[in-house]
């Protein structure tokens, strides 16, 4: 089993480089069969879809914007497993904008074309972490959760608040609120359980 960790911050040691990793720790100490990996977005050159309606949607996956992309798809194929994480950057870094827009290529071949072949993403457990400068978390753990959604992933939640995944203010260690790294626990748990059903 493969989890993966996809950070969506550009700085690649930061608040969201800990919490995803703590999400991943947790899922293998549930489950020490899992490999985990880490892709930092900040290493790929991912560019916006350039709207030409056409290659993806005849040809799955196909894009005429030649870049990290594909190779990024074939990665989230091979995981059985994911957590996504991103900083508040109002709403969130552009890169990960970026992908967010480069998966419609899911939606155009799918959804719009209304082809039978099985889709990339379906039901892949996802774990959804986020963090901020002070600000609360819960906007970008929305935007996350939508995201995850529209790529027809299944994101997990959590019983407590910000309750669609994990979530930190500012200095993580500090933060008695909302206590992330104990709900990257919770979720690790959850998402171990989840890529062995
Ligand atoms: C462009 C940009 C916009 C940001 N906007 C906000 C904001 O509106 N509210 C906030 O609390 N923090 C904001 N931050 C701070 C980051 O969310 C915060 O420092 C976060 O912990 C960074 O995560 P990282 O260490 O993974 O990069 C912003 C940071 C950047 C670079």
């Amino acid at each position: 089993m493969y989890v993966l960790g996809i950070v969506g911050s550009m700085r690649k040691a930061g608040n969201t480089n800990r919490l995803v990793a703590a999400v991943l720790a947790a899922a293998k100490e549930t489950n020490p069969r899992i490999r985990t990996e880490v892709v930092h977005l900040a290493d790929l050159d991912i560019g916006p879809c350039e709207a030409c309606y056409d290659v993806c949607g005849e040809v799955p996956y196909r894009c005429v914007v030649e870049d990290d992309f594909p190779e990024l798809l074939q990665t989230l194929n091979e995981a059985d497993g994911l957590v996504l994480g991103s900083p508040l950057y109002y709403p969130v870094p552009s890169r990960l904008i970026a992908v967010t827009e480069r998966l419609a290529c899911l939606a155009y071949f799918h959804d719009m074309r209304r082809r039978t072949e099985p889709h990339l993403l379906e039901g892949k457990p996802c774990a959804l972490v986020a963090v901020t400068g002070g600000s609360e978390p819960l906007e970008v753990l929305r935007y996350l959760f939508g995201f995850a959604l529209s790529a027809r992933m299944t994101p997990l939640t959590v019983k407590r608040y910000p309750y669609y995944g994990a979530g930190g203010k500012g200095d993580l260690d500090e933060d008695t609120d909302l206590q992330p790294f104990e709900t990257a626990k919770v979720l690790g748990r959850l998402l171990a359980e989840a890529v062995a059903r």
